[in-house]
């Protein structure tokens, strides 16, 4: 099979070292499925996996991508909940390697996609979707009227959490650094923005809230805009610490804290779903639906060749994303080429 490998460990901001080369396939063993791909998500995650900053090292070669799409090809001894020819969804925290023709994993990873579900649409949706649904629902109890403030909210996990905000009856407060990405953003559904590079973030937030704050503050940003989420958090909000983007790992004031009756949430989605793998599945299948239903609409900011993985990785690293993008195997292009029904794509 074809598949993109990472030959060596980068420096944070030089190209990733990523070339499309033959690999060899992995038979299922019990309880796996080998699926043939059509795309795959282009994660954050995967540049601090190529600079060598995830939490699990791995060591190259290795090949990378976490989460795609695509059709079961075979299913090892005892699988029940797939046959050949299924179209599935998958994540795939442990072994990775989704950035390929097919990847082997266990089933529990996988889930099936409704009808009328393109497969290249939705490569991209696990781990944003997942991630920011997981974080408002499960973790932050968000609930039908609270004012959310997405920091961030132009990227992959900050725009599902507007639209996720936006579907479960909130009003959405969307910040980021630049105006072009944040209009973008309002037109994905935000009702108001603002600029944290030009604004003072806390303040503004406090004016919209009416001095009030947000009632849930969803940061995957950290260091400056965790601090301004600290002091623009409604008294008995809760803030939800989602990722560290920007670089700097904050530290919460514990005074802060007692006297807002802060709830200072984590949401680590990733371990949740490998100690939950049915919860996940539930999870992802409930948001599936959304999507089948037209009650959530994923973006596709670009498209990508499996041969353009090093241009996907540096457009995500340059801050140039806004929600996701997805690189496809030939089985992808050819979906592409043969259905344009959807009309989901910003480019
Ligand atoms: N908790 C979990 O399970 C989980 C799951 C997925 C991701 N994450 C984490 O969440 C964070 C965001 O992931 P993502 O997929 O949304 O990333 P992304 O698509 O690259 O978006 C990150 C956003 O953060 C903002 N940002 C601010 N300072 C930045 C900087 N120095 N470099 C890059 N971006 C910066 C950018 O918006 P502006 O340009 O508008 O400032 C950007 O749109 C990452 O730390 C990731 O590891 C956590």
């Amino acid at each position: 099979m074809k598949a993109v490998v990472c030959s060596a460990l980068t420096e944070w901001g030089l190209p990733p070292a990523l070339t499309l080369m033959d690999w060899p396939s992995r038979a299922p063993g019990p309880g796996d499925i080998r699926v043939a791909l059509h795309a795959g998500g282009v994660n954050f995650g995967d540049l601090l996996v190529t600079t060598g900053r995830y939490q699990v090292k791995l060591t190259p070669p290795f090949v990378l991508g976490t989460e795609g799409a695509g059709i079961v090809a075979e299913c090892g001894a005892g699988v029940t909940k797939f046959k050949a020819g299924d179209r599935v969804l998958l994540q795939n925290n442990d072994v990775r390697a989704c950035f390929a023709d097919e990847v082997t994993l266990p089933a529990a990873r996988a889930v099936h996609v409704p009808a009328g579900i393109r497969l290249t649409d939705i490569a991209g949706f696990p781990l944003n979707f997942g991630t920011s649904y997981y974080a408002l629902a499960h973790r932050a109890a968000l609930r039908a009227g609270d004012v959310l403030a997405v920091h961030g909210a132009s990227g992959g996990v900050g725009l599902a959490a507007v639209k996720l905000g936006k579907m479960m009856g909130a009003t959405v407060i969307a910040t980021g650094g630049d105006d072009e990405k944040l209009r973008a953003v309002q037109a994905e559904g935000a009702d108001f923005t603002v600029n944290y590079r030009t604004e003072p973030l806390a303040e503004r937030i406090r004016e919209l809230t009416r001095d009030r704050g947000a009632d849930v503050s969803f940061d995957p940003v950290g260091g400056d805009v965790f601090d301004a989420a600290m002091r623009s958090t409604a008294i008995d909000g809760r803030l939800l610490v989602v990722g560290f983007a920007g670089g700097r790992i904050p530290a919460a004031p514990a005074n802060r804290i007692l006297f807002g009756g802060l709830s200072v949430v984590g949401a680590p989605y990733g371990g949740f779903t490998q100690r939950n793998p049915e919860r996940w599945a539930e999870l992802m299948s409930g948001l599936l639906d959304k999507v089948r239903d037209g009650a959530l609409k994923p973006l596709v900011h670009r498209r990508f060749g499996f041969d353009q993985a090093a241009e996907a990785l540096q457009m995500v690293a340059e801050r140039k994303v806004i929600g996701k993008c997805v690189l496809m195997s030939d089985r992808g292009l050819a979906e592409i080429a043969t259905d344009c029904a959807s009309s989901s794509d910003v480019i």
